[in-house]
């Protein structure tokens, strides 16, 4: 279980703004994280309680309604609203996940919401991606080959060879992982974290890829990859049930594997 940890600006005043669910019967309150970086306050808290006979199930659904009915200036991410595209990453009561999978009715008492941990805040829910996107292109995430592709013809895999990609292909590069893995909280200047870990061995497991001697030596770095010390958070923390730690084991292996 990923440990609750504020985003980085995180200096939160006591009270904020309580929006009120008037003649309502069935009420959830949601304790929403609230930053504006134009205001010059501090972050805080607003509660927003919520008629649950008129919402949707998901967390995102709420977000929705507040946004809404209370609160137009209630700001977070979304698109798909069925797990795919990994816009509403957000920390929901302590742990990582995505707003549009996560039910209201399995999170106990009020709901607290905050952006993901420890990333810069743009504003209220919205982490800024920049640097985690740039650590992703900095390991070059495409089929890279120095062989000419048969003329006419698709580059082949057998069901063999694509069955190792399951469990790699699904990331959705949502975060969940990195920003629950205390090792990316103090070195995400230089440690790719699990997330990009996941997608850099997904083209080491390419059976396609011709590069996977470069691909190691980039990775083989006492910070980009070793600063995985297995403590498995990602694992838990995964929306999708991947396994950034395994991958990250089997990055270490042919790491390994090749100084013999
Ligand atoms: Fe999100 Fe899972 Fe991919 Fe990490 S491995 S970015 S938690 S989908
Ligand atoms: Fe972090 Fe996962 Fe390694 S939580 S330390 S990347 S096993
Ligand atoms: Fe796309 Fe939640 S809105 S994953």
């Amino acid at each position: 279980m990923a440990e609750f940890r504020l985003p980085r600006n995180s200096r939160v005043k006591k009270n904020g703004t309580v929006h009120t669910a008037e003649g309502a019967t069935n009420v959830k309150k949601f304790k929403v994280y609230r930053y504006n970086p134009d205001s010059g306050e501090n972050p805080h808290f607003d509660t927003f309680e919520i008629d649950l006979d008129t919402c949707g199930p998901m967390v995102l659904d709420a977000l929705i309604k507040m946004k809404s009915e209370q609160d137009s200036t209630l700001t977070f991410r979304r698109s798909c609203r069925e797990g795919i595209c990994g816009s509403c990453s957000m920390n929901m009561n302590g742990k990582n996940g995505l707003a549009c999978t996560t039910a209201i009715e399995d999170l106990k008492g009020d709901i607290r919401i905050t952006p993901l941990p420890h990333m810069e805040v743009i504003k209220d829910l919205v982490p800024d991606f920049t640097h985690f996107y740039a650590q992703y292109a900095s390991i070059e995430p495409w089929l890279k080959t120095k062989t000419t592709t048969p003329s006419g013809k698709e580059r082949l895999q057998s069901p063999e060879e694509r069955e190792k990609l399951d469990g790699l292909y699904e990331c959705i590069l949502c975060a969940c992982c990195s920003t629950s893995c205390p090792s990316y909280w103090w070195n995400s200047d230089k440690f790719l974290g699990p997330a990009i870990l996941l997608q850099a061995y997904r083209w080491l497991a390419d059976s396609r890829d011709e590069l996977t001697g470069e691909r190691l030596d980039e990775l083989e770095d006492p910070f980009r990859l070793y600063r995985c010390h297995t403590i498995m958070n990602c694992a838990n923390a995964c929306p999708k049930g991947l396994n950034p730690a395994r991958a990250i084991a089997e990055i270490k292996k042919l790491e390994a594997e090749r100084q013999v």
